[in-house]
């Protein structure tokens, strides 16, 4: 579903402090994007930063960088992270966004960036399988998560979609990462402190069932 262009939310977000517009030049250093130095989290294919913004306002202990390859979208996040923390009077020092195509996310993200965990929240199934290569959870993506992820943390992912969920077992489990936990439907599957985003609610609105797994990656970072 394609969102309609907001006027605003570019010029709003090329203004923002929480926008970081040379992600190149944070590679290795992205401690150095936010207030304070604390476990860095990264959220790939943030969207109109729902999950982001409320993750960010509940772990104040947790730097969050959410990544999109959408400027307007993080636009809409922009607007969405601000008034949420202005609501709660606390400024939003440990959320930051950026714009980039994920399948080069390597080239913004390092080793020594020593991400804590990763969400990959509602991405495009991508059902055809010439184009299966694009999923965020392709194993030509997770090869790139496993460069920079620290030993013996997480991903999460979420979806509507059987068949990348399915697809998605496969990947991580046959590219190193042990699932540790999995639900076909996260309303009763009795997990605590989920976080909607909005193509969730869009979905469960619909009766669909989501999905999700926790998937650690326990091995040495790749390439080190
Ligand atoms: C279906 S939406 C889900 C958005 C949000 N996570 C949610 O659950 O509501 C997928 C998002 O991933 C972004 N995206 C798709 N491919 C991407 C890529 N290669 N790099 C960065 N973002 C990408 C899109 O712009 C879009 O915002």
């Amino acid at each position: 579903m394609r969102m309609r262009k907001k006027k605003w939310a570019v010029p709003e977000l090329m203004a923002s402090p929480l926008y970081i517009k040379e992600p190149e030049s944070f590679r290795g250093k992205w401690q150095q994007a936010f207030e304070k130095e604390q476990p860095l989290y990264v959220e790939l294919g943030c969207g109109k930063g729902g999950y982001a913004s409320q993750f960010a306002l509940l772990h104040p202990d947790v730097n969050l960088l959410a990544v999109d390859i959408s400027s307007n979208m993080l636009g809409v996040g922009r607007r969405k992270i601000d008034a949420l923390f202005a609501e709660n009077g606390r400024a939003p020092d440990n959320i930051r966004l950026t714009e980039y195509n994920i399948e080069h996310i390597n080239d913004v993200i390092a080793p020594e960036d020593d991400v804590q965990r990763i969400f990959i929240n509602f991405c495009n199934p991508w059902p055809k399988p010439r184009h299966y290569k694009k999923r965020l959870t392709h194993p030509r993506q997770l090869a790139l998560y496993k460069t920079f992820l620290r030993p013996g943390c997480e991903v999460r992912f979420k979806t509507d979609d059987d068949q990348l969920f399915e697809h998605s077992r496969e990947y991580f489990a046959e590219n190193g990462f042990e699932i540790l936990w999995e639900t076909f439907d996260l309303a009763n599957s009795g997990f605590e402190g989920n976080i909607k985003t909005e193509h969730e609610a869009m979905f469960e609105a619909e009766g669909i069932k989501i999905k999700m797994l926790i998937a650690r990656w326990p091995g040495e970072k790749d390439g080190e």
